[in-house]
């Protein structure tokens, strides 16, 4: 009988804290970070395509990518994400990714 009111009052306290170590609001500041795309020519066409769901840090911390590899990037930003990319669009974005971050 003893041990089980001691262990109750236990439980009790142990909610108690628990309550009281949750209780308070944390607010945390996020640091914003913004990547700005590298002029050139299309630079437009893909701040429109491509940074509505990602930053364009993506298209930095690529290795850089042939030209061939940035077209089947492009592709399945566009088939798997449906990112929004007119069809005629696609030439104009991968030449700037090529001139940004490509290799022969
Ligand atoms: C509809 C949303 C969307 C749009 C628009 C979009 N992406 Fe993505 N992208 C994603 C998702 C989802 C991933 C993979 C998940 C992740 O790593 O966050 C990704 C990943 C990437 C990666 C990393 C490599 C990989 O394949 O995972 C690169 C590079 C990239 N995107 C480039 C682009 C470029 C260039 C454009 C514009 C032509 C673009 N994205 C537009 C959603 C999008």
């Amino acid at each position: 009988m003893k041990a089980t009111a001691s262990r109750l009052a236990l439980l009790a306290l142990a909610v108690l804290m628990l309550g009281a170590a949750t209780s308070g609001t944390v607010s945390i500041t996020m640091p914003t970070v913004t990547v700005p795309l590298k002029p050139g020519p299309g630079m437009e066409v893909v701040d429109a395509s491509c940074r509505t769901c990602h930053s364009a840090a993506y298209i930095y911390t690529q290795p850089r990518l042939t030209r061939a590899q940035w077209t089947a990037e492009v592709t399945k930003m566009k088939a798997a994400y449906g990112a929004p990319i007119a069809d005629g669009d696609v030439n104009t974005i991968v030449e700037y990714l090529v001139a940004q971050n490509g290799k022969p």
